[in-house]
Formats: structure tokens, sequence, C-alpha cells
């Protein structure tokens, strides 16, 4: 187990390698957009990655792709397609 702290809202919850950072926001109660439901198709899900980087799944083309579609993405993830298997401070860049 890992802890994700949420600056947006000073939140801090429990994470694990397991469920993916979109999933762990939404059972925490955390506004987060996801429009295209996880499948890395909206990008609205994304999050900005402020200390932990380390602890993150590696990116994937597909998630690569949508945040090149999206201009500067730089320290940008996308929640439904991230792992932290660490602890990590992140901000939520569109709160539902
Ligand atoms: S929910 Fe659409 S890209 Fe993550």
């Amino acid at each position: 187990m890992a802890s994700m702290r949420i600056i947006n809202t000073g939140k801090v919850v429990k994470t694990s390698a397991a469920v993916s950072i979109l999933n762990t926001l939404m059972r925490e109660g955390v506004a987060v957009k996801h429009v295209c439901g996880g499948k890395a198709q909206c990008g609205t899900c994304r999050f900005r990655i402020i200390e932990g980087e380390r602890y993150l799944s590696p990116i994937t083309e597909r998630e690569r792709a949508r945040l090149e579609a999206l201009g500067n993405m730089e320290k940008v993830r996308l929640a439904c397609q991230t792992f932290a298997f660490g602890d990590i401070t992140i901000e939520i860049l569109l709160t539902d």
C-alpha cells in the first residue's frame, strides 16, 4: 500500500499498484472528470505529478498519443492509465 496526496483537496488516500489512480480517486469520492470512462480517449482525467513520479507505472503508447494530442503535457499523466506503487502527490487538472 502507498499513499496519494491530492493537493486540490488536501486529502491523503491509500492507493495500490493494482488499482488505477482514476479508480482510487472515484472510490475515495474525489471529483475528477473521466468522460470516456477510462479508455484513454478523452484526456479529461489528466493530473499533474508533483512528487513521486518514479513510483508511477510506465507510460504506454496509447497514453502518450493522447497526451501529445492535448499539447504540452510535461509531468502530466492520465489517471485511468496510471498506477502508483509508492507514495505520490498529484494535482487533478479537471475536477468534476
Ligand atoms: S477517462 Fe478518458 S482518458 Fe482517462
